[in-house]
């Protein structure tokens, strides 16, 4: 374990000077690429080659059944006397052929993935290794594997190519994003994030939390996502309260007329407008698209003047359905399948101009502050 540690810190070491100094020799790979190749070689080849590359202790001798054990991968045996395309096949076809007990990885294995874990592999090799290799093969050393971009990414990666298998078909996988925890990365999948470990197998639902910084990293991922699935909700189906003046900012607000805190919320827009503060509401009908407050909302959003008509409906003073079979009143359904996509549970969800969500009320100080407006 230890030796694998510091195996794979020196590997990122090497990787972090080449960037900078010619000194430390250029690879032919990358830090991300030899990454990627990092997981696909913890899934794969670990169980033979070890965690660390360094094989089995007696490789050199045959076992009981004649074969011999898994070499090292990590520099001190001899796989740096193979060329690249020796190296692929051996991953591709396996020993077999050569009487070895290797298994063919090619139908597990994508050119990109044999690409990736060998710059993992080679990424093991110190510097005096990688220089004798680049020494008897100058041309690979020089070209490398190419990896079209996109082979790199969601169809080559492991991760994300185990999650695919693992998930509900259709569920859109993203690519695996780094995170502050070491081991751990952030994979979109449809509109929310999920944590899963560098094998793909094992998965966290739920949120990531900076102490800190006191602030949700998950949240903060899903900012993006948030404004681009907002982004498909017209302006003109959202109920709008216009900043005084110059606008300083535009609050997006999830509500519900029959919602207490809505209501509360909804008092001290005024205040937020007087602010230079836009609020724009979108419906989200806390009890589901049919219950109660769906049907009031239809009905504010058939009204001529909306922002009126939602301010009488929150005043409690016994706001009377009308209309609710109009054109507009189909915004509130719509409303409804946006918040739950966007992870609202509850109302009111206030939407940050980055696409950060506030769940609950605030008092419109704590909103200004947030906001930066003093
Ligand atoms: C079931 C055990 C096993 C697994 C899994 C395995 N290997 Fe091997 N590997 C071997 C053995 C044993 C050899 C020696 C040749 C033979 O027997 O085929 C070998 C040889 C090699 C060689 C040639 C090394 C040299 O110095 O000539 C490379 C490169 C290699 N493996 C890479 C990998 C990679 C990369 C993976 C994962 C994708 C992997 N192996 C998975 C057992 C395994």
């Amino acid at each position: 374990m230890n030796t694998n540690r510091i195996r794979i810190l020196s590997a990122c070491i090497v990787a972090a000077l080449a960037v900078g100094a010619e000194a430390a020799g250029e690879r032919w790979f990358g830090e991300s690429l030899a990454d990627r190749g990092r997981s696909v070689y913890q899934a794969h080849c670990a169980e033979c080659h070890r965690e660390d590359g360094a094989g089995d202790a007696n490789w050199q001798q045959r076992g009981p059944d004649g074969a011999y054990p898994a070499p090292p991968l990590d520099g001190t045996g001899h796989t740096w006397h193979h060329d690249l395309s020796a190296l692929q096949r051996q991953i591709r076809e396996g020993g077999e052929k050569l009487g070895g007990v290797m298994p063919a990885f090619s139908g597990q294995l994508g050119d990109a993935e044999i690409a990736a874990v060998l710059a993992y592999v080679q990424s093991l090799w110190p510097d005096d290794i990688y220089a004798a290799w680049t020494k008897s093969y100058p041309d690979d050393a020089a070209t490398g594997i190419p990896v079209a971009d996109d082979a790199q990414g969601a169809g080559g990666n492991p991760v994300t190519a185990r999650l695919r298998s693992l998930l509900s078909p259709g569920t859109r996988i993203g690519e695996p994003e780094d995170t502050p925890v070491a081991g751990i990365y952030a994979v979109r999948a449809g509109s929310r994030y999920l944590y899963v470990d560098e094998s793909g197998r094992y998965l966290f639902t739920g949120e990531l939390m900076d102490l800190e910084a006191r602030e949700s990293l998950t949240d903060k991922r899903m900012g993006s996502i948030r404004l681009e699935a907002l982004a498909g909700f017209a302006q003109e189906d959202m109920v709008v309260y216009p900043a005084d003046g110059e606008e300083k900012a535009v609050l997006r607000v999830f509500t519900d007329t029959t919602c207490p805190f809505c209501r509360r919320l909804h008092q001290e827009v005024p205040a937020l407008q007087a602010a230079g503060v836009t609020v724009r509401y979108l419906p989200f009908p806390r009890s589901g698209p049919d219950g109660p407050g769906a049907e009031e909302m239809r009905s504010v959003w058939c009204e001529t003047d909306r922002a009126a008509a939602m301010t009488e409906a929150k005043s409690g003073d016994g706001y009377i359905v009308g209309d609710t079979g109009c054109e507009n009143a189909g915004a509130v359904a719509e409303g409804y399948r946006l918040g739950v996509e966007v992870g609202v549970t509850g109302t009111p969800a206030i939407i940050l101009p980055d696409g950060r969500m506030i769940a609950g009320y605030q008092p419109y100080r704590n909103l200004l502050r947030t906001l930066g407006i003093n």
